[in-house]
């Protein structure tokens, strides 16, 4: 029978689902039986799944709420399988805080949360001024000017490693 893996993901602009999409492709060319569900449609059974991947980008500091609370209301049954968690940031642009022991908002988040999933990573996300509505569009200019970024709007840079993505599957594979 195949291994079966969950994905669940929370996203507003695409990228960590666009990374939840890659990291799928690459584990189905391992012949995995892969399933992606947004945070909002899961309801599944978890322990259907050998492994589960939960990924969430960062939104003004923090991971998508939905994403707090599913860890908090599953954490004994997700103990009893394989996880992995990646976050989203663009922080995670700067390679001395692009690591899960690097990172702020990870190393915050797990500092908060009573979980330990068996993988943990953090990729870079994308920028897109064209894509917020104004008020996120001149808080995030605020942010990246603070952190030394772009702040153009009419900038949309993809930030993700795709090869860090892919190195990440494989070491899912060899959980
Ligand atoms: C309203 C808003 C707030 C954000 N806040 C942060 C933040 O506090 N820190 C950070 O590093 N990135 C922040 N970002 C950047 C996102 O994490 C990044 O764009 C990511 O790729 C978004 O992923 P998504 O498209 O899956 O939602 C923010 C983006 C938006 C639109």
């Amino acid at each position: 029978m195949k291994v079966r893996i969950g994905i669940i993901y929370a996203s507003v602009d695409g990228q960590t689902l666009k990374i939840s999409k890659i990291l799928q492709e690459e584990l189905l060319k391992k012949n995995y039986l892969v399933e992606l569900y947004s945070i909002d449609e899961f309801n599944k059974d978890i322990t259907s799944f050998d492994k589960l991947i939960i990924g969430s980008s960062i939104r003004y500091g923090v991971h998508h709420k939905k994403i707090i609370e599913f860890i908090n209301t599953n954490k004994a049954i997700l103990d009893t399988i394989k996880t992995a968690f990646f976050s989203v940031n663009l922080v995670a642009r700067k390679p001395e805080k692009n690591t899960p022991t690097t990172n702020p908002y990870v190393i915050k988040f797990f500092k908060t949360i009573d979980w330990k999933p068996t993988l943990v990573e953090v990729f870079a996300g994308k920028l897109d001024y064209k894509k917020y509505p104004y008020f996120d569009r001149i808080m995030i200019q605020f942010i990246m000017w603070m952190t030394k970024g772009p702040t153009d709007k009419s900038v949309e840079i993809e930030y993700t490693n795709w090869d860090q993505v892919t190195k990440f599957a494989e070491t899912l594979h060899k959980l």
